[in-house]
Parts: structure tokens; sequence; C-alpha cells
């Protein structure tokens, strides 16, 4: 019989690698809620047609990478639905948005999210099938002040706070602007224009796009295509004014704040919904999939999934690649308990388990051992995984004096019960 193994581009995450999973999100919890941000959760799946208006039919991620499949209706009075694993999350979110009838409560509304994602990707490091995001979107009525250049450069200035938090050294912010949508409508012109003489020495895919949606032509990974597409318009000749104006503002505002950043007028970014500000925060420890995060301005999200006009902004931070980059670049000191417990004989191990309920609800990190080990074992044992080793036979029960060794020094100490707590917090 084979054996079973995790999927082709998921994976298991074990300790202790998953204690740096938890820091990394506990740290975006505690510097998102500074920013006065609250959680959302929504579902893994989604209805297909989400995806496919919102992040768009031409992109990759609809036309090659989404996990799809027919939900047979159970009842005759249920159809059947196109589901699909959400491959991101910005949609569900303003999906929920609208549902909810978030928008009409007038508030800006700050979410933010941590979940898995699903992308039908051909996996290499740094790119899985199954990997999880940290994200926030940042939506509202033109009211609530949601199309103001401020936000972008709050939500810019946000990550480089958390970046900075987590420790992750040399990152770099990649800004552009991809206008509005009358103003991508120009560019897509402008392109098409561009690839008429040329697209015939291009690959399938982008004599497709040339038609369909040229910008997507941008998002092109065939080598022999680059060169040519180095040639082509870039957007930023396309910009009207407003969008020049509202691009000054975000970077006037991110350069009073000191947060770095350089141009870059290729970064399209390959979902459809964009408008405005586009950004990537890369880091080149990464090698080939080097974004640690995206994101970027949604202006007219809403009202292609339906709802009222609530222009957003928001970001997607690719956990794994966070993870990746902080293993590589920090030695973190193995976390070990504060005390083994070993049992001298398995008559005490009853005691020896009581004495561990008593520690560990005084706030201890403790590991058990068992009677049954000899002393050598227990001490082998301990020394891989605690500071300390606390002896318990029957006359250390009998006079509640223990015997502690502390391993970094190779004393021995005798400790009273009563002090034990105390004595191994230190
Ligand atoms: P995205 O650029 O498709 O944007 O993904 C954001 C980040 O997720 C990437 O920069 C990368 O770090 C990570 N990521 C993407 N695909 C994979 C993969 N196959 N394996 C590992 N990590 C991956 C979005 O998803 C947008 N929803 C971001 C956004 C939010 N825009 C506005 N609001």
């Amino acid at each position: 019989m084979s054996t079973l193994k995790a999927v082709r581009g998921t994976r298991d995450l074990l300790p202790p690698e998953t204690a740096l999973w938890n820091r990394i999100e506990a740290t975006a919890r505690a510097v998102f809620a500074r920013y006065n941000f609250g959680e959302i959760r929504t579902p893994v799946f989604e209805d297909t047609a989400l995806f496919a208006r919102s992040v768009g039919e031409e992109t990759d991620i609809v036309s090659k990478e989404m996990y799809t499949w027919e939900d047979r209706a159970r009842a005759q009075s249920e159809k059947t639905q196109t589901l699909t694993l959400r491959p991101e999350n910005t949609a569900g979110v303003v999906r929920a948005a609208i549902e909810h009838n978030l928008i009409e409560s007038g508030q800006l509304q700050k979410l933010y999210y941590i979940g898995p994602q699903f992308r039908r990707e051909r996996p290499q490091k740094g790119r899985y099938r199954q990997f999880s995001q940290i994200g926030a979107e940042v939506i509202g009525p033109p009211s609530a002040g949601s199309e103001s250049p401020l936000r972008d450069a709050e939500v810019l200035e946000m990550l480089a706070t958390l970046l900075d938090e987590l420790g992750i050294k040399d990152w770099t912010l990649e800004l552009n602007s991809v206008g509005s949508s009358a103003d991508r409508e120009r560019y897509n012109q402008a392109l098409r224009a561009a690839l008429v003489p040329v697209v015939s020495q291009m690959c399938a895919d982008c004599q497709r796009r040339a038609v369909t949606n040229p910008l997507r032509v941008l998002d092109c990974k065939v080598p022999a295509d680059q060169p040519i597409i180095e040639k082509l318009p870039v957007i930023a000749d396309s910009l009207d004014q407003e969008s020049e104006k509202h691009f000054a503002a975000v970077t006037a505002a991110l350069d009073a704040t000191g947060v770095p950043y350089t141009l870059n007028h290729r970064l399209v970014r390959g979902l459809d919904y964009y408008t405005r500000t586009t950004f990537e925060f890369t880091h080149g420890g990464l090698g080939a999939q080097n974004a640690l995060l995206g994101g970027g301005r949604y202006d007219g999200l809403s009202e292609m999934l339906g709802g009222p006009k609530a222009p957003g902004i928001g970001f997607a931070i690719g956990e794994d690649r966070l993870v990746l980059t902080l293993l590589a670049q920090e030695v973190a000191p193995p976390q070990v308990a504060d005390a083994f417990i070993a049992p001298l004989g398995e008559g005490l191990n009853a005691a020896a388990l009581t004495l561990a309920r008593e520690l560990r609800r005084a706030g201890l990190w403790i590991e058990l051992g068992d009677g049954s080990f000899r002393l050598k074992k227990s001490f082998d044992a301990a020394e891989k995984t605690a500071r300390r080793i606390v002896i318990l036979g029957e006359d250390e029960l009998k006079s509640g004096i223990l015997t502690v060794k502390t391993f970094a020094t190779g004393i021995q100490t005798k400790v009273s019960r009563a002090e034990l707590a105390g004595f191994l917090s230190n």
C-alpha cells in the first residue's frame, strides 16, 4: 500500500516553527489594534462568480489557478452552485461588507483577517498551493474619507511599522499608480495599439490578452516576451490630473513620515480591481518569489459586486514568506520548559503529576517524565527539553525538600516544595 503524504503545494507546520507563526500573528493583531482595525472572518469558499467579477476572468488567478467545483443540489429547491476555495480575501471582505450593510453605517470600515488562501500555482520556495495571508482592508462611503490619499499613506506607514516590529530587515516598498478606471481604459488602448506590431512574436496567453485585457500582458512571466514588454508604454503617461494629484499626496504624506519607497511604473499587480495606488513590499532574501506582500486601492470594487459606492484600500501579506524571511534572518534561541519533573519509580507517577499540576497552575512551563525511566534516561530527556530537572523520590515526597539541578550552571540545589515555583521562575 502506498503511504499517504500531504498534497503537493501544501505543508504541515510543526513546532518549534509554529511558535514563530504565533508570534507573527500576535504582533500583527497588536499592531492592527493600535490602528483601530477589527477582525473579520469570512468563509474559505465562496461563489465562483465573486472572484470572476472582482479579481477578473483574464487574470492568472481566475483563468488558471482556482480550485473550483460544482456543489450538487441536495434538495430540489436548491440550485447547483459553482464554488471556489478563496484564492484571496479582498473579494470576500467586500462581499461581506455589502451583505451586512457595513457601508450604509457611514463609518470607515477597518477590517483585518488572517487565514489560508488557495491557488493552483507551480510550487517552489515561497510559493504554495495553500498559503496564509495576513491582510487588511479600509473601505467606506466617500463621505467617511475612504477616497483620501491619507488612507493610502496610513496603510503604508502601518505596514512599515509592522515589518519593523516583526524584525524584518531590509524590506523595500515599491509604489505605483494605475490610475482611475478611465485612465486604465486609456492605457489599455495605448497598449493595444503598441502591441499590434509585436504581439505575433509573443506567447499564446499574451496574444489572447492583447485583445481581451492588454494590461494583463504585463503579468507575463515568459522570458522571451520580456524584452517586448520592456518597450511597451508605461501607465504613468496615461494618468489624468486627479490621479496624479492623489498619487502626489500619497507620496508627500509618506515623505513626511520618513517611510522609504521606490517608484516602480511597471507595478500593475495581477488582479483587475485595482485603481490608483498599488504597492508591494519586497525582500531580497526571498529569491524569485520576492513579494512579502502586495496591495492597493480598489475604488470601484464594491460597485463591481453590486454594492454601493465604497472606495477602499488594502493589502495582504504572505505569512509563509514572512516566516521564511525571519527564519533566514534570526537564530532564535530554542524554547525550552522551565523544568522537567523526574519521578523515581512508577509508584511516584501520580505524585509527579500532582506536583506538575501545582507548578503549571503557578504559570510554569513543565515537562513531565515517567517513573519507568532510569535516572540517566530522565536526565537525557530533561537536558533536551528543559532548563532544570526536579527529582521526585520517596524521600523528597516525605520531606517536602526537592533536588533541583540547573543545567546551565551544573549546580544542584535543595528547595522546599513551598518555594519551588518561585525558585523555578527565576
Ligand atoms: P497578491 O499579490 O495576489 O494580492 O497576494 C498578496 C501576497 O500573498 C503576495 O505578495 C505573497 O506574499 C502572498 N502569496 C500570493 N500567492 C502565494 C502563494 N502561492 N504562496 C505563498 N504566498 C503567496 C492579494 O491577494 C490581494 N488580495 C491583496 C490586497 C488586499 N489588495 C487589496 N487588498
